[in-house]
C-alpha cells in the first residue's frame, strides 16, 4: 500500500492506494473513526463489494443504502434520500458516510455528507479509475439540475481516501477508457512526462496491467493533491483540473446524463479545446494531433457527433465556469501547459464545434 497525504492543515488526509484494501480491517477501523456509519453504494456495486466492506467495518454500528445506478440519479432525489436515511437511523453529527462506488455515488453521497447536520465526516471508498484519479480526491460534492451539470454542491473534504485498484478487475471496458480521460487531462495540463508514459503504456492499462494501473492512480491521486493543497476552493490554480470539461459538462447536459460517460465528454471536450487552441495558434497541429491519437487509442469517443454547435454554446454558457466576464476556457500552450482563460470568439468556437478544421 501507498499513503499520499493531501495537506489541508486539519483538514489534511490521507489517500491509501493499493491491493485488497476493501477487506483491510486493520486500515478501515484506522480510517472510519466514527461509530455510527453509513455506506451509501449502489445496484451495481452493491453484489461485488458491499459485504467485504460491512465485514471490514464489522465493529461498527454499520448501515447501508443502495441506489439507483447512473448519473441520471445524481440528483436532489437521491441526496434527499440519504439524508432522510440518516434521520431515519437518528446518526448524529460523529456519524460518518462511506461512498463505496464511482463518482456519481462519491459527489452524492459527499454533498449529503456536507449538508447533514451542517457537516458530518465522510470516507471515499472509489470503484471507478475515474473516482480513483479524479472524483474521490479534492472535495468537490454535487447533483446535478437538468439544466446544468454539478450546479448544486459545496466543498466538503473527506476525512479519507481508500483506493483499492484490485475493485478495477470488474469495471466495463468503456468505464476504464473514461477514467483514463482524466489522467491524459493531468498530462496535458501539468505533466508532459506523464503524457509521453501513456503513450507508451496505453495499452498496458486498457488492459488492466496492475503495475500500469497503480503507476497511473498514484500519480494522478500525487497531481490532483498538490493541486488541491495549493488551492483548494478553484481561486486560481485547480481551474486547469477542467480542461475539456466546459465543452463536456455541455455535452452530457445535451445528451440528458445518459449517453456520454462522463470521461469520455470530457476526451471529446479535449480535443475540441486543444482544436480552439491550435485555431488560436497556441498549440501546434503535431501536439493536437498526439492528443486525439492517445484518446483514440484510450477507445474514446474524439468528436461530438450529432451535436447542435449553437445547442453547444447555449449549453457551455450555464456552466459553472462563467462568471462576470463571461465564458472561460482551460487552453492548451503545449502539451503539459494550460491557461485558463476568456473564451474566444462566437464564431471561432462554432468553427471548431462544426467540426471545421480552419487555419491556425
Ligand atoms: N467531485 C469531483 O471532483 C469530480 C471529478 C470528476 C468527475 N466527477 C463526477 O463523477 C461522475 C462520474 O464518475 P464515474 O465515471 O465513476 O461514473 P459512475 O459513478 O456512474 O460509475 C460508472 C459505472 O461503473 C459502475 N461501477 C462502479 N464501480 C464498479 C466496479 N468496480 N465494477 C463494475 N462496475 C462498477 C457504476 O455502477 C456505474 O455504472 C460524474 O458525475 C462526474 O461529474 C466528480
Amino acid at each position: 500500500m501507498q499513503t499520499l497525504e493531501l495537506s489541508l492543515g486539519e483538514r489534511s488526509y490521507p489517500i491509501h492506494i493499493g491491493s485488497g484494501l476493501i477487506s483491510d480491517s486493520a486500515l478501515l477501523e484506522r480510517s472510519v473513526a466514527a461509530e455510527q456509519v453509513l455506506i451509501v453504494t449502489n445496484e451495481t456495486v452493491a453484489p461485488l463489494y458491499l459485504e467485504r466492506l460491512e465485514r471490514g467495518l464489522r465493529t461498527r454500528n454499520t448501515a447501508a443504502l443502495v441506489l439507483p445506478d447512473g448519473e441520471q440519479y445524481k440528483t436532489l432525489d437521491t441526496f434527499s434520500r440519504i439524508v432522510d436515511r440518516l434521520i431515519e437511523l437518528r446518526f448524529h453529527r460523529d456519524a460518518c458516510v462511506v461512498a463505496l462506488g464511482g463518482g456519481v455515488v462519491g459527489d452524492v453521497a459527499g454533498y449529503a455528507a456536507a449538508s447533514y447536520q451542517r457537516g458530518i465526516a465522510y470516507v471515499q471508498v472509489p470503484t471507478t479509475l475515474l473516482a480513483q484519479v479524479d472524483s474521490s480526491v479534492g472535495g468537490k460534492t454535487a447533483v446535478n439540475h437538468p439544466s446544468a451539470k454539478n450546479m448544486i454542491g459545496a466543498f466538503h473534504q473527506p476525512v479519507s481516501v481508500l483506493i483499492d485498484t484490485d475493485t478495477l478487475g470488474t469495471l466495463p471496458g468503456r468505464e476504464l477508457a473514461a477514467g483514463i480521460a482524466e489522467i491524459v487531462k493531468y498530462g496535458l495540463i501539468l505533466d508532459p512526462e506523464l503524457f509521453g508514459w501513456l503513450e507508451n503504456n496505453i495499452e498496458r492499462l486498457t488492459a488492466l496491467e496492475a503495475p500500469a494501473l497503480a503507476h497511473a492512480v498514484r500519480r494522478s491521486c500525487g497531481i490532483k493533491a498538490a493541486v488541491v493543497a495549493e488551492d483548494e476552493r478553484e481561486q486560481g490554480k485547480r481551474a486547469l483540473l477542467n480542461l475539456g470539461h466546459t465543452f463536456g459538462h455541455a455535452l452530457e447536459t445535451l445528451g440528458g446524463y445518459g449517453k456520454w460517460l462522463h470521461g469520455e465528454a470530457v476526451a471529446t471536450g479535449t480535443v475540441l479545446a486543444a482544436e480552439t487552441s491550435r485555431r488560436l495558434g497556441w498549440l501546434s497541429a503535431d501536439d493536437c494531433r498526439r492528443i486525439e491519437d492517445l484518446l483514440r487509442r484510450a477507445g474514446l469517443p474524439v468528436r461530438a457527433e450529432g451535436v447542435d454547435a449553437d445547442d453547444m454554446l447555449e449549453a457551455m454558457a450555464l456552466d459553472k465556469k462563467t462568471g462576470r466576464d463571461g465564458l472561460r476556457l482551460v487552453l492548451l500552450t503545449a502539451i503539459g501547459e494550460a491557461v485558463v482563460t476568456a473564451a474566444p470568439e462566437r464564431e471561432v468556437l462554432l468553427e471548431v464545434l462544426r467540426g471545421e478544421r480552419g487555419t491556425a
